[in-house]
């Protein structure tokens, strides 16, 4: 099935022609320099630059792939969750195109899309787990065949990269923070600092930030105050520890309960390095795989949309053209 997608919930305006698994074009037109000077993304000025650029860069996906309207068998576009203006510019962008082109019409969860990255070019499939780390969710799941989300937790406050993005503007390092953390834990002591692992104890599969957050923030605020210099790196590295041993932990032990052998991790957070060395390690000596899709399926972007649209048509599942946006769209 050739599939049209359209992602729209934050900030990058994204459309991608896929035919199955695999990617046929994709564009993404990044707003994150113009949010950059504002230290994290304005709802408002989201909407706005999408509304601008969702028609380009959705005609421009179509052209790269060599394509007309009459080749394609479905449009996939992202309803939620997400910055309702942002959503309601795609999420109307894609019911004019099934209007106009009378093609089946397909809201995708944003998550869901998350997972679907992992398919791309892959022979995975469902059943297995996933673990979704991004600028916006932090959530594990257990994914059913043909392609049944099921939420095993997440997190109760604030999400991975959101704490990675506020660490990094502790210490002034520009926005989006987490590459930059990630770059700086190279080069520190992830011993340096004892900061708190929230919920290790706790059986269940949930998360917490917003504690190590507040302890990053007051170490750092205590030093200060010492006149003592604060070295970026090993706050960085400590930092970067603490948030990697939970996430590894909790999905080592998903892997116990659920006996699904086999992790996908998405997500903005699913680039960084730590993590990646950490939860390979893990597997390795636990037994299990674990797959991490290449870094431009990780972050947002329509390709992964189109594959879960896909996925969802081939179930039978098709919108109406009352197809409306949710921010708090639950699985
Ligand atoms: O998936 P994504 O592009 O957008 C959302 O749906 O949120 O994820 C963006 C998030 C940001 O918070 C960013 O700081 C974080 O992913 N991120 C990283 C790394 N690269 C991006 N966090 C930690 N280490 C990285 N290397
Ligand atoms: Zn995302």
């Amino acid at each position: 099935m050739r599939i049209l997608g359209i992602e729209t919930s934050c900030d990058e305006t994204a459309a991608a022609i896929v035919d199955g698994r695999r990617v046929v074009s994709q564009r993404i037109a990044s707003q994150m320099q113009v949010h950059a000077r504002f230290g994290g993304v304005v709802p408002e000025v989201a909407s706005r630059r999408h509304v601008e650029t969702v028609t380009r860069v959705v005609a421009g996906a179509l052209a790269d792939a060599g394509a007309a309207w009459g080749d394609l068998d479905g449009i996939a576009v992202t309803c939620g969750p997400g910055l309702l203006g942002a959503l309601l510019v795609g999420v109307s962008a894609a019911k004019g195109l099934a209007l106009v082109t009378g093609l089946p019409l397909v809201g995708v969860h944003h998550i869901a899309g998350h997972v679907a990255a992992a398919f791309i070019d892959t022979a995975i499939t469902p059943p297995c787990l996933a673990l979704v780390v991004s600028g916006g969710h932090t959530e594990l799941l257990r994914v059913d065949p043909p392609f049944c989300l099921t939420k095993l937790g997440g997190t109760k406050d604030d999400a991975a990269g959101e704490a990675y993005d506020k660490v990094a503007r502790m210490l002034g390092l520009p926005y989006p923070g987490g590459p930059e953390v990630d770059r700086l834990a190279q080069s520190g002591d992830p011993a340096a600092y004892a900061f708190p692992r929230a919920l290790m104890e706790d059986e269940g599969f949930d998360f917490s930030y917003s504690g190590l957050k507040s302890a990053v923030h007051n170490e750092i605020a205590k030093q200060r105050q010492r006149g003592e210099e604060v070295n970026p790196a090993d706050v960085c590295a400590s930092f970067q520890q603490a948030v990697v041993d939970v996430l590894v932990e909790k999905t080592a032990r998903a892997v116990i309960r659920t006996g699904l052998r086999t992790v996908v991790v998405a997500g903005g957070v699913a680039a960084n390095q730590g993590l990646r060395r950490a939860l390979t390690a893990r597997a390795a000596a636990d037994g299990f795989a674990v797959h991490f899709p290449p870094l431009a399926l990780c972050t947002d972007n329509a390709a992964m949309i189109a594959v879960a649209g896909g996925l969802l048509l081939e179930l039978g599942v098709r919108h109406p053209l009352s197809l409306n946006a949710e921010a708090n769209l639950s699985l």
